[in-house]
């Protein structure tokens, strides 16, 4: 089990792993990046991840140093000298170097990063019993000057949520925005069953558009399931019979409390579980989404 890290192109071992304090990334979380996890030892995924990271380059003027085709030569190397029989993979684009000052255009040499290490899924009872969220007034806002889509490394308001989670002894923090509407949690997105209809906040609340949402969408639409994008409110969640996140780390993970109250029965519903059953048997057969 190692980590294995590759920084503009050259592989290397945590120990000897060094970038510059005057990058941006390290000075302002200037930078983008991606979360991936292998099934089988082979990313998953890769390619929305490339076009998700291209996508958060062009909202936030970063200019990707390489193709995407050698990101993706990199990350398949660095993966490969890690050997892990499962590995999570970070990669990340910094806006570069450059006298320390606010002003994006004094800065040079766009950074990147793959940090390769072993993956550890979360515990299994988690998701049998079900995780608790707390809900936490500080969503990212839609229509800001950050644009929500991209998938920036400035993550303090999700650091800060989930702080304030931790300490009610929740796994998640999911965000209300300014309008006090469900956006997601602080690395992840979140569903609700009502019935057989499935909901799940739309991308205009300025939620991240998760990979992995993606797919739940697809597959909950191949069970047959109606499928709606539209806001959802604290007072609604009070009204489903399931809830769920979604995110690359934790696929499916059922919700059965949130903050002192309890989900539908108390106990992990069965479209949660069988949506998890169908994203892992795809990720385990099939390279993409
Ligand atoms: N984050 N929303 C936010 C704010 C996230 O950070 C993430 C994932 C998601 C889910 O996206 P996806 O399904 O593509 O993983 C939603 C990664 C996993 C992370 O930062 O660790």
């Amino acid at each position: 089990m190692t980590t294995r890290i590759c920084i503009d192109g050259q592989l290397t071992d945590e120990s000897a792993a060094r970038i510059s304090v005057m990058d941006r990334g390290f000075l302002y979380g200037d930078s983008i990046y991606e979360v991936m996890r292998t099934y089988g030892g082979q990313p998953f995924a890769l390619d929305q991840h490339l076009h998700r990271l291209q996508r958060s380059a062009q909202l936030l003027d970063i200019h990707l140093p390489v193709p995407l085709a050698t990101l993706e030569q990199e990350i398949r190397d660095t993966v490969a000298a890690a050997a892990n029989p499962e590995s999570y993979i970070r990669f990340i684009v910094t806006r570069g170097t450059g006298p320390i000052n606010l002003d994006p255009a004094t800065a040079e040499n766009p950074c990147r990063v793959t940090i390769v290490t072993p993956f550890t899924p979360h515990p299994e009872p988690l998701y049998t019993q079900g995780a608790k969220i707390c809900l936490v007034s500080a969503g990212r806002l839609s229509g800001g000057a950050v644009p929500a889509g991209a998938k920036s490394g400035n993550y303090l308001v999700n650091i800060m949520a989930l702080r304030a989670a931790r300490q009610q002894n929740a796994h998640e923090a999911v965000m209300l925005d300014g309008g006090g509407q469900v956006s997601e949690g602080a690395s992840s997105n979140v569903f609700a069953l009502f019935g057989q209809k499935l909901r799940t906040p739309p991308l205009s609340v300025g939620i991240l558009e998760g990979i992995t949402r993606h797919l739940v969408i697809q597959l909950a639409q191949e069970m047959g399931l109606q499928m709606e994008q539209t806001g959802l409110t604290p007072h609604d969640l009070r009204q489903a019979q399931e809830l769920f996140l979604t995110s690359t780390l934790r696929e499916v993970l059922p919700v059965t409390r949130v903050d002192d109250w309890v989900v539908g029965d108390g106990q992990v519903g069965p479209v949660s579980l069988e949506l998890r059953r169908r994203y892992r048997e795809r990720a385990s057969t099939r390279r993409d989404v």
